[in-house]
């Protein structure tokens, strides 16, 4: 065999070990595995297939975005549907969060985080965020997104019995040491905030009031959680792919027009070039399904997470804060001090678990209802799903009837194809 014979042979052998690997993939996560995984969850075929349209090969960048190019109109050529796509996916956007100004440029919730700090602050400013031992999220701990961008870090005041800033000590930590920013919301995340005592005190000392939406903006999308721009948030971050059903992506939203054009003008080249619009125009179409279903979708996810918690909590599982309806949103979360101490499981142990039994959790402790709401399951399911749980971590064989679960799982909240 010749030297060139071998080297085909090797290329066939690797294009199909690829080719294998996604394929293999796509059929255990889409169509055997039940996810709870609450960052995570599933778009409608529309938006999926827009994921691969031309958009995806495209740049853009016009004129009104770089002082240097005037006179050329756009850096680049062909772009027209493609800068009409993202006015269009815009103007989605402001309607459906109800915001002056929207940009779905980001390409992660990171990086709209990082969009929003940059736009609120200066270096050498002091911010309050909620701290990751409350859930909160690790990229505004001092180490990571603050020290890049030279901000100094405290803790809003946090209420452990309510899983909730306590709106009052944060109120007053706010006036006393007037931060540039006061940022709510987090990763481990249960019920809305009391925005109303922040944005007075805020207003009081000048303070820019954030809110990163990443993990609920399905249900802000469908009106359910809070309304964070109607409730005064100045500005608000976003990922587009945990409770809100679409393409992995960011978000930035402000009815404030001095911190949008900060945000848009510190953007560029320091943050992101081009925006990948592909992503974009699924992302609207999502936004589109959000305006029409959004409601049901959220009200349902909610339902859900209440159903599951209680389900579990009969059944003997430790999950926490059942005097609370153990949650107001898309997800609950397990008491690992009682899991390692009534079923001899950490976190990660019960996770693998349930892997086994192709129940996807993930290893920090929380479930997720946002996707199997998205693929059609109600209060019914979550007895069924609720029961397998329990029995995965006793360390029962599960999966065929874990399979006969997800069998009847459906795609809902999408326009009829
Ligand atoms: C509250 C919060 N903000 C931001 C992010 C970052 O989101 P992304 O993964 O889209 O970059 C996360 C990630 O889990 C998060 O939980």
């Amino acid at each position: 065999m010749g030297v060139r014979c071998l080297y085909s042979l090797w290329l066939c052998l690797g294009v199909a070990e690829l080719g294998d690997l996604v394929k293999t993939h796509e059929n255990w996560r889409l169509h055997q595995a039940i996810n709870l995984q609450a960052s995570e969850n599933i778009m409608s075929a529309e938006a999926r297939s827009f994921l691969s349209t031309d958009f995806a090969h495209r740049y853009t960048l016009p004129e009104d975005l770089v002082p240097g190019l005037t006179g050329l109109k756009n850096a680049y050529r062909g772009t027209k549907h493609t800068d009409a796509m993202e006015a269009l996916s815009e103007r989605y956007a402001r309607e459906l969060f109800r915001s002056m100004y929207a940009s779905l440029k980001p390409l992660s919730g990171h990086l709209a985080a990082f969009m929003l700090l940059q736009a609120s602050c200066k270096r050498g400013d002091r911010i309050l965020v909620i701290s990751a031992a409350h859930g909160g999220y690790d990229g505004y701990m001092p180490g990571f997104l603050p020290e890049y961008l030279g901000l100094t870090v405290d803790f809003l005041p946090f209420d452990d019995r309510s899983w909730n800033v306590d709106a009052k000590a944060a109120a007053d930590a706010i006036i006393e040491t007037k931060p540039r920013l006061a940022l709510v919301g987090a990763s481990l995340i249960l019920f809305p905030y009391n925005l109303r005592w922040l944005r007075g005190a805020c207003d009081d000392v000048g303070t820019v009031l954030g809110y990163d939406a990443s993990h609920v903006l399905g249900l802000i999308a469908g009106g359910e959680f809070q309304k964070p721009l109607l409730e005064g948030v100045d500005v608000l971050s976003a990922s587009t792919h945990k409770s809100f059903p679409g393409p992995q992506g960011g978000l930035f939203l402000s009815n404030r027009k001095d911190l949008f054009d900060r945000a848009m003008q510190t953007f560029l080249w320091r943050i992101q070039d081009n925006a990948h619009w592909n992503r974009i125009a699924s992302t609207a179409q999502v936004l589109l399904e959000m305006k029409e279903f959004g409601g049901v979708y959220a009200r349902q996810v909610i339902a859900n997470s209440k159903a599951l918690g209680k389900q579990l909590d009969m059944w003997g599982f430790p999950v926490k804060f059942a005097s609370l309806g153990y949650s107001g949103c898309h997800q609950i979360h397990v008491d690992q001090t009682a899991l390692r101490d009534g079923w001899g499981l950490t976190s990660a142990q019960f996770a693998d678990r349930l892997e086994a039994n192709n129940l996807i959790v993930d290893a920090v402790g929380r479930i997720g209802t946002s996707e199997i709401t998205r693929m059609g399951a109600t209060e019914e399911e979550m007895q069924s799903i609720a029961g397998l749980i329990v029995r995965a971590a006793r360390g029962e064989d599960v999966r065929s009837e874990a399979a006969e679960v997800r069998s009847r799982l459906r795609m809902a909240f999408v326009f009829p194809s």
